[in-house]
């Protein structure tokens, strides 16, 4: 029998090597396990970022961080005497990415269900739970029989991982704070962990393309896309993927407290075009891939069923129902607004210097458990393309604790501009593959 120890494994993949299937069974597992320090397995992720990752590797290196915890089976629920339409969603990471709060009750509505791993803010990214937490009350650290019940009774469970991945869990809190988040192995690995854990048959992963997303070129994304797709399907779960742009933020609002009051106004029948739009495209793909037909999920938002879903998410997970209007959610006790100091056309505005700026304002973790403020957000007043007057308000900056203001400020300076033409316009779907 081979004995491994990190020291070996490090260097192999430091100086270029192939890890051997036993050489990442092992290290997933020790380190899970505590038998690998935090400094090994940076020093390892640190290497995996700089070498990659052989298919082969990638493959097994998911398999032993699904094999890290337990893998949740729903197969035998049933509404209405058939079995639940089991389908989830992921986002590879971006900025003003709210699109799970209004897509899960759209989904509820349409009568699938809605198993959902959720994650915490990564690097300048937002975590759908982060979000959630925003409201009074709301939990994810929910029980796998309440995860059951509310499946059956509701429609939806959006709960920490908790147990499942557990290897993910620690080296997704790892990669936040060394560095390491921008990798194509560790990215499908953690995603693709999580998911085939969960329980759920069917998966539509939302890969991003663009200045916010973790992989900025259109050609890295269809990688990881494919490899992603490839993963859920050698797992037996149907997957499938759309590439979006995330060249600029989306919607107009980017932090926690501020994207769910964004969320609710799409719920509403309102909110802006590209989040509604984005919405109703993963939510057609995720009810195709789930084989519900014949319904329509634009009407669930304008007739008042999806949010009468999410309320009713919200209040099984604990969340004060009465809290969920603008003025009542969290936001920063003190602002800073950005002005134009020209008028003219707002020009491109940078997804990653958005989301290091409200990262900077406490929206994100700079060390492992941090709490993050709740009401630490960015407001954009204008989108690309829209008319900007001189004098008027561009951006407002939220946060508890206004010393954060210079540092994120600098982190937006550079990122948009005021032109007299209006910039390039860009499809939101870029590609669909499966
Ligand atoms: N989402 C995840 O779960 N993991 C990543 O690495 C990126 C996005």
């Amino acid at each position: 029998m081979t004995v491994f120890d990190a020291p070996t494994v490090i260097r192999t993949k430091r100086d270029g090597g192939v890890l051997s299937d036993d050489a990442i069974d092992w290290v997933i597992d020790a380190y899970t396990h505590d038998r690998v320090a935090d400094a090994q397995m940076s020093a390892l992720l640190m290497a995996i970022f700089l070498r990659g990752m052989t298919t082969a590797e990638i493959a097994r290196w998911t398999a032993a961080m699904v094999d890290s915890g337990e893998r949740l089976d729903f197969r035998d629920l049933r509404r209405g005497g058939k079995p639940l339409a089991l389908v989830d969603k992921h986002s590879t990471g971006g900025v003003g990415d709210k699109i799970t709060i209004p897509l899960v009750p759209v989904i509820m509505a349409c009568g699938a269900a809605v198993p959902q791993a959720a994650g915490r803010g990564l690097g300048h990214t937002g975590g759908t739970l982060d979000k959630l937490e925003a409201i009074p009350g709301f939990t994810a650290e929910i029980s796998k029989v309440q995860i059951r019940q509310q499946l059956c009774d509701l429609g939806a469970a959006i709960f920490a991982a908790g147990e499942l991945a557990p290897a993910d869990r620690k080296i997704y809190a790892l990669r936040d704070v060394t560095g390491t988040t921008e990798s194509l192995p560790l990215i499908a690995s953690s995603v693709m962990s999580k998911k085939i854990a969960e329980g759920t048959r069917a998966l539509v992963l939302d890969c991003k393309v663009g200045s916010g997303a973790f992989l900025a070129t259109e050609a890295e994304s269809r990688e990881l896309a494919r490899t992603m797709v490839d993963l859920g399907t050698e797992h037996g779960l149907l997957t499938r993927a759309l590439l979006t742009d995330m060249e600029a933020p989306l919607g107009r609002t980017v932090g926690n407290g501020v994207e769910v009051v964004e969320s609710l106004e799409v719920l509403a029948g309102g909110g802006p075009d590209d989040v509604v739009e984005l919405t109703l495209a993963l939510a057609r793909e995720m009810l195709d891939a789930a084989g519900v037909d014949g319904v329509d999920p634009a009407q669930t938002l304008r007739d008042g069923s999806a949010m009468d879903r999410f309320r009713a998410l919200v209040a099984a997970q604990g969340g004060d129902v009465s809290m969920l209007f603008a003025e009542a959610l969290p936001i920063g006790a003190h602002s800073e607004t950005v002005t134009a100091t020209r008028g003219g056309t707002m020009g491109d505005i940078d997804a990653m210097a958005v989301g290091l700026a409200v990262w900077r304002l406490g929206a994100g973790r700079s060390e492992p458990g941090q709490r993050v403020q709740a009401g630490a957000g960015m407001r954009v007043h204008r989108k690309p393309g829209e008319p900007v007057a001189a004098g008027e308000p561009l951006f407002t900056l939220y946060s508890d604790t206004p010393e954060r203001f210079p540092a994120a400020l600098a982190e937006l300076d550079g990122g948009w501009s005021v032109g007299d033409a209006p910039p390039v316009t860009r499809p939101l779907i870029i590609a669909r593959i499966t």
